[in-house]
């Protein structure tokens, strides 16, 4: 018998090198056993040694596509006999050329799947439930209790999802984010204590490889998810256009369910696109002024973008906006279809053309169409003004304080409209 210890219990780097490894030498899975390493010191000796060498280094192992997804969530799963499932399904794909599209009942296949869907569901609960705890801003620190070794696999969801520091607890793992880089200690169920050990910074010592969860939300889920807060999770793992890759994260909508007045603007800026949250840079500041002059409050309404990732290009170090292309508006259509269903607002402003055409479906002229309210379907009506940014833009003070008072006015009419229906 020849035993794998892996250096922690999502050590995807040597159970990846000794499955390739073992699989294409042709040894059985009866004859390996795996196991975590026991101690913090077993497990850098682990990792720095690792498991045998293939014997060909440029053998290459092709395992299907959904093989390979069933690994990475089967991975995280509660149950010490997981490795030894998956290499065993590795091993009778590549020996027997097993076919996973029709052995569905296959007990192998099985036992696989149940863990990847088990680890799935629990990772769904994980990121509400952490979004919902660290949508209190005063909290810093959260002691969690997944059933799924799941901690690794969510850091990508968590740092988009608040770019601000934050700390997780669980009985296996720590993790902390301080804004900047990701750190990894021993699980500890006091939070206030620093982890046994201390913390290891990611991408150093034996933090280089674990699953990474992504789950891409598709057109239904996103269409019958049942509440804003799921509808933002998913929204993490976007990749419906091209935007995802070059930007830091997904910048959801911000406000409550229940506001009746829904603002939409283009796409997040640089300052956006780094603190997680709609209109918090020079235009944000704007628009929150001038949402106060109209007799409106931030936090009344609800703020969001027609593109939910920020396109740049770089100059002399710094990222410039670019303007979305259509291709990104249509392909976020699905989420501000899906705000607008879950809110239901009485009044959407539009601000700015990508706002007005990503609502209106057609070319349209901010000069032409502001100021009014007019019927928008689904139960809202719908009101067109200028982007605040053009505020920003505009060359003399005169026509700037001109613009400012324009667009006070025209949010002053949102507030008239919205108390009318009081
Ligand atoms: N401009 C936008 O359209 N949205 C933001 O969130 C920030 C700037």
């Amino acid at each position: 018998m020849t035993e794998i210890v892996l250096a922690h219990q999502v050590d995807l780097k040597t159970w990846r090198k000794a499955a390739r490894h073992y699989a294409l030498a042709g040894v059985p899975p009866e004859t390996l056993s795996w196991r975590v390493a026991q101690s913090v010191a077993e497990a850098q000796q682990v990792f720095q040694s690792g498991p045998a060498e293939q014997k060909d280094p440029n053998a290459v192992l092709h395992l299907p596509r959904r093989l390979v997804e069933w690994i990475l969530l089967g991975l995280q799963a509660p149950h010490p006999e997981r490795f030894d499932a998956l290499y065993r399904l590795v091993f009778r794909v590549v020996r027997d050329h097993l076919d996973l599209t029709t052995a569905l009942e296959d007990p192998d296949v099985r036992a696989v799947v149940e863990f990847a869907e088990a680890v799935k569901a629990e990772t769904e609960r994980f990121r509400l439930e952490f979004a919902r705890i660290f949508a209190d801003p005063a909290q810093t620190v959260w002691s969690a209790t997944p059933t799924a070794y799941l901690v690794e696999g969510n850091a990508a969801y968590c740092m988009a999802r608040y770019a601000r520091p934050w700390e997780i607890r669980t009985h296996y793992r720590s993790m902390k984010w301080d804004g900047k880089a990701l750190w990894f200690g021993a699980g500890s169920t006091e939070p206030m204590a620093e982890p046994q050990g201390g913390w290891q910074q990611a991408g150093q010592g034996m933090w280089q490889d674990w699953p990474r969860t992504v789950l891409v939300p598709d057109a239904v889920e996103v269409e019958t998810t049942a509440s804003l807060d799921a509808l933002g999770a998913e929204a993490m793992d976007c990749r419906s256009c091209t935007l995802w890759r070059p930007a830091s994260r997904t910048v959801f909508g911000e406000g409550s369910a229940a506001a009746r007045v829904m603002l939409v603007g283009e796409q997040p800026g640089d300052q956006e696109d780094q603190a997680g949250r709609p209109f918090v840079g020079p235009a944000g500041q704007v628009l929150e002024r001038a949402l106060e002059e109209a007799g409106l409050s931030r936090s009344s309404v609800y703020v969001t973008n027609a593109v939910k990732h920020f396109r740049f290009t770089w100059r002399n170090g710094r990222r410039l906006h670019q303007k979305p292309e259509q291709e990104s508006v249509q392909a976020c259509q699905m989420w501000l279809d899906a705000e607008r269903r879950l809110i239901q607002p009485a009044l959407i402003v539009m601000m700015g053309v990508t706002a007005a055409q990503s609502l209106l479906h057609r070319p349209v002229t901010i000069s032409r169409e502001r100021s009014r309210i007019f019927p928008l379907g689904e139960g809202s009506q719908g009101l067109v003004t200028v982007h605040p940014s053009y505020l920003l833009r505009l060359p003399s003070e005169a026509d700037k304080q001109r613009e400012y008072a324009r667009f006070v006015e025209d949010l002053g009419r949102v507030k008239t409209f919205i108390d009318s229906l009081a």
